[in-house]
């Protein structure tokens, strides 16, 4: 565990580190360690002392509760002590600790479950009604005043109510999290971007940052400012109302009670009811629950639904609901023992940012992407984060060497948030757009001077750009031709056996020969061909007769995806009258618009391009469909939301489906749905489903849709249960 060291020295190095993280945590808002690091750290630091407990001193950062008071705010003494909260990272970990109340009580009590909120603790005294104090935690007796922001607080009230059957004490403190909701969230750090600093790692250092700033001192210094008719007003001003903008965006939600003199609740869920009633924000996630099976279900289910709620969060808190049973169990001197946080795994990590290099994509648009030092993070290993173009590099003023912030919210892709400016050393550089394309040398250019991407016009010899092409023809959006992945699709270019897009419909046993990626070594003179091979070619036969709205996706003409291309087939039903038509005709196509007829008249007006058409023609290719834009289609007008994951069904292919029986498949629930199909780990769209009363299709019901129409569905539909 010291890895051969001295513990002692071990002990000092770590308790070093901790109390540094922790300070620049909580007195000056900027954490210098991950939350996973600092963990990883703490936990080695109370095992050290487990094992060696005479290492163990007064000012160990283990013996402290929470950071400590920053000199520039009045201290509040907390009427009673703020404590924090031992972690579980695991189930196990949180079904011991359960275990270990079960044995201690003789039988397993009821438990509340609600969300942790990743925000700012803070401390609220109201005595006779009236609010006395806001304080944020400091040291867990004394924390910081700052009462004087109250005003621009809208979320807490100044006055409590009295609700029937819960008068209000004439003291009372209460514990809440102040956050910001996550929209509000990412303007702010778009905002640090802007002035150059920072961004935010979390809510709760943006909840610190803001509720810490001195409103009250930049009052004083304007006004003495407008005095003198000093020349930094302006400054002064702006600065007072960013400050006041930021404040008035924090949220609370209340979650625990200090001193209460008067008619005392007798559980956690009826203080929660008593808050509620005087005005207070609580949660109305919060569930009372009777055995860890049920945590776990609530934990899974906001592990699946972290996003759908409107706040960060980073964990679930589990509490003992009665609160004499609270009192039995008591607390240790850091964190009460009837209170567990189980922890979700880290959204935010920081990273470095190794280089900034470019990738030119499949229309020749050149884009700038992260290479970033290998971190988990949100369950997977990130490596690579794109950053869009230029002017995106350029705002997040991120520079090569920076150690910057990585956040990868569930399934969403990897974002990079900014710089840590205060770790910079001097050598870090800024990236340079290259101006010659990196795959094929040509010199980039936008393609219209007002565009923000610039490309490579080399589109029908530039390696990067036929190596995307092909490998989006043969995707699950175009043609559908599996075996053709993206190493196969470069496989075939490199060998030769294909010098572009037009003679992949028309590949022979004897061209994938020609290539080592597709054979087996037979040691005999015909090389045999390997499975994948074979199983290639069946599918580029059976891609030849696919729809024709796949083989215009697959022709990668700009703008023109699914939706248009589906347009297309229908009016039309022929490529080549397609490629006839005037933008006139192409425009007045529903769902067809002059940007997208402009780009297929281009298109179509390029020699080598019609060359691929008439490669793919003799092929076999099907270039043309019985029109069916004459017949209405099953689900003309039905208006389809799909949420959760429907078994036998990609999200994708779910989604073409609706499209090409007619129907329009929307990303939220309203009174408009027609149909919301709900698979596995359906999230919020379910409740308003059910709240708005539409009828819900499973995966069986969603192939009567498809099948036999909106009227059969609606019979095998629920509405209004889940
Ligand atoms: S209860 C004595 N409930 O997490 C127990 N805390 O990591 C007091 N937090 O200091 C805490 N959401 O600031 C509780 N639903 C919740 C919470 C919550 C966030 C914060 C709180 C606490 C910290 C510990």
């Amino acid at each position: 565990m010291t890895n051969g060291k001295d513990p002692a020295l071990r002990w000092r190095e770590l308790a070093e580190l901790v109390e540094d993280a922790r300070r620049r945590y909580y007195v000056s808002d900027a954490a210098t360690l991950s939350d996973i690091e600092y963990d990883r750290l703490y936990r080695e630091l109370e095992e050290l002392e487990a094992a060696h407990p005479e290492l163990i001193s007064a000012d160990s950062p283990t013996q402290q509760v929470g950071g400590e008071r920053s000199e520039m705010f009045e201290p509040v003494e907390h009427l009673q002590r703020m404590l924090s909260l031992d972690n579980a990272f695991s189930l196990d970990e949180l079904d011991a600790w359960a275990a270990r109340i079960e044995k201690d009580l003789g039988s397993s009590p009821p438990m509340l479950c609600e969300l942790k909120v990743d925000g700012l603790a803070v401390d609220i005294v109201y005595e006779n009604g009236r609010l006395r104090s806001l304080a944020t935690r400091g040291d867990g007796r004394t924390g910081e005043d700052v009462t004087y922001n109250v005003r621009f607080l809208p979320s807490i009230p100044r006055t409590l109510t009295p609700a029937p059957g819960h008068p209000v004490p004439d003291l009372v403190e209460v514990r809440g999290e102040m956050y910001f909701q996550l929209a509000d969230f990412d303007a702010l750090n778009d905002e640090m971007l802007a002035l150059g600093r920072t961004p935010f790692a979390n809510a709760r250092n943006a909840g610190a940052g803001t509720l810490r700033q001195r409103v009250d001192r930049r009052e004083d210094e304007l006004a003495s400012a407008l005095e003198r008719g000093s020349t930094s007003i302006d400054r002064l001003q702006l600065d007072l109302d960013r400050a006041v903008r930021r404040l008035e965006l924090l949220k609370l939600v209340v979650h625990g009670i200090g001193v209460w003199n008067g008619h005392a609740p007798t559980s956690q869920a009826e203080a929660y009811e008593a808050l509620r009633g005087w005005g207070l924000p609580t949660s109305d996630r919060a569930r009372v629950v009777a055995s860890t099976r049920e945590v776990h279900e609530f934990i899974g289910y906001f592990g699946e639904h972290r996003h759908d709620v409107e706040h960060e969060i980073d964990g679930v808190v589990v509490k003992i609901d009665n609160l004499a049973t609270q009192d039995r169990l008591g607390s240790t001197s850091r964190a009460p023992r009837w209170a567990i946080a189980y922890k979700y795994p880290p959204e935010v990590v920081r990273t470095r940012l190794l280089n900034i290099e470019v990738n030119v994509g499949r229309t020749g648009r050149v884009t700038p992407f992260a290479v970033l030092e290998p971190v988990k993070v949100a369950g997977s290993t990130v490596s690579m984060a794109t950053l869009h173009n230029e002017q995106e590099v350029r705002r997040k003023g991120v520079l090569i060497g920076d150690l910057v912030f990585l956040r990868k919210a569930g399934d969403v892709i990897p974002e990079v948030l900014g710089p840590v400016v205060e770790e910079r050393d001097g050598t870090e550089r800024a990236f340079v757009m290259p101006t010659l394309c990196p795959s094929c040398g040509t010199t980039l250019a936008p393609a219209k001077e007002s565009d923000v991407d610039i490309r490579c016009p080399n589109q029908r010899s530039c390696p990067s750009q036929l190596r995307e092409r092909v490998f989006h023809l043969a995707s699950r959006g175009a043609l559908d031709i599996e075996g053709l992945g993206f190493k196969a699709a470069v496989a075939l270019l490199d060998d030769g056996v294909i010098s572009d897009e037009g003679d992949v419909l028309g590949l022979s046993a004897e061209n994938l020969r020609g290539s080592a990626f597709f054979t087996r070594d037979g040691g005999e003179a015909e090389r045999p061909l390997t499975a994948n091979a074979e199983k290639l070619l069946v599918e580029l036969e059976a891609a030849k007769s696919r729809p024709l709205w796949r083989v215009i996706v697959a022709l990668s003409i700009r703008h023109v995806g699914p939706t248009a291309a589906q347009a297309l087939a229908r009016e039309f039903g022929d490529l080549d009258r397609i490629s006839a038509a005037s933008v006139e005709e192409l425009s007045s196509v529903d769902g067809v618009g002059s940007i997208i007829a402009e780009a297929v008249l281009d298109w179509f007006s390029v020699d080598w391009h019609r060359a691929v058409v008439e490669k793919w023609r003799l092929a076999g290719v099907r270039l043309a469909q019985e029109r069916v834009a004459a017949g209405p289609r099953p689900l003309d007008g039905v208006t389809v939301v799909i949420t959760g994951t429907i078994e036998g069904w990609s999200r994708d292919d779910a989604t073409l489906a609706v499209q090409e029986a007619g129907g329009k498949v929307s990303g939220s629930v309203s009174k408009k749905t027609d149909f919301v199909v709900v698979g596995e780990n359906a999230g919020s769209k379910l409740d308003k489903a059910i709240a708005l009363e539409r009828p819900v299709l499973d995966a069986s019901g969603f192939v009567v849709l498809l099948e036999h129409g909106p009227d059969a569905a609606r019979a095998v539909a629920t509405i209004g249960t889940p």
